[in-house]
């Protein structure tokens, strides 16, 4: 589905990514990407969604390579990604900024996206002023809008508590299965990681440190080392 071959990119002379391979085979699927800041998780997310050109490597979706393909083309080819867009048009109503983009992008089961992460409370709201938690879950709609094959979020859980954190992942790992739809997903909260994803990669200093199932990574020492203590 997603396949990740030894990217690499640079700022300058500095590596922020180095050789880096991952690979997700199955659609429908939640894959985590946990490492300490700096490691190089959205420079990852900016290389794979093309916001960032990669000094070296190559990146496969379904067998096709995108690797130089721009931004737009990816999002209108299945490949979409969250910003905090939620504040882009700040006195536009939830529903109305949700209604533009889907009508952009061809969406046919808006309600779908809209009752799943249950934001119909919210829906004639305006997109400033609701609660930061229902701003996070508008966002992964937007994202998830157009029916991509793979979505990547970068921190979508960024400044919630762990109760609201897991119950954001229990709503992406609901969505990912329903819609078919892959994500990617860069998060701090490594409990929820291994709870909630399917395969993870962990990152350190722009290295991949391991790459696999949660058992599989959880059992790898150097990411014991690196952050679940050396207890084992
Ligand atoms: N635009 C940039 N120019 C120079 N260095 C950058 C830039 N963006 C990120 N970096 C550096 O690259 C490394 C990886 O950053 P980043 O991918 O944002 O890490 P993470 O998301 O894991 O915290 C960090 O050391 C960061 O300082
Ligand atoms: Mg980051």
């Amino acid at each position: 589905m997603l396949r990740v071959d030894r990217l690499s990119v640079a700022y300058g002379s500095f590596k922020a990514l180095d050789d880096v391979s991952l690979e997700v085979a199955r659609r429908g699927t939640l894959h985590g990407v946990i490492g300490p800041n700096g490691a190089g998780k959205s420079t990852l997310m900016d290389a794979i969604t093309g916001r960032r050109r990669p000094t070296g490597g190559r990146v496969h979706v379904d067998g096709q390579d995108v690797t130089h393909r721009s931004v737009g083309w990816r999002r209108r080819h299945g490949m979409s990604r969250s910003f905090q867009r939620t504040s882009i048009f700040p006195d536009l109503r939830v529903g109305e900024q949700l209604e533009l983009v889907a009508s952009q992008l061809n969406e046919p089961n808006l309600n779908g996206i809209v009752d799943t992460l249950q934001l119909g409370a919210v829906y004639d709201e305006r997109a400033d002023g609701i609660a930061y938690g229902d701003q996070r879950r508008v966002d992964i709609a937007l994202a998830l809008v157009g029916r991509p094959r793979l979505m990547l979020l970068d921190e979508p859980a960024a400044g919630l508590s762990t109760a609201e954190t897991v119950s954001l992942f229990e709503h992406l790992a609901t969505l990912v299965c329903e819609r078919e739809v892959t994500a990617v997903v860069v998060e701090h909260d490594v409990d929820a990681v291994f709870r909630f994803c399917d395969s993870i990669t962990a990152l350190d200093q722009g290295c991949l440190l391991a790459s696999g199932t949660p058992a599989e990574v959880r059992a790898d020492p150097r990411v014991i080392a690196a952050y679940l203590g050396t207890a084992a």
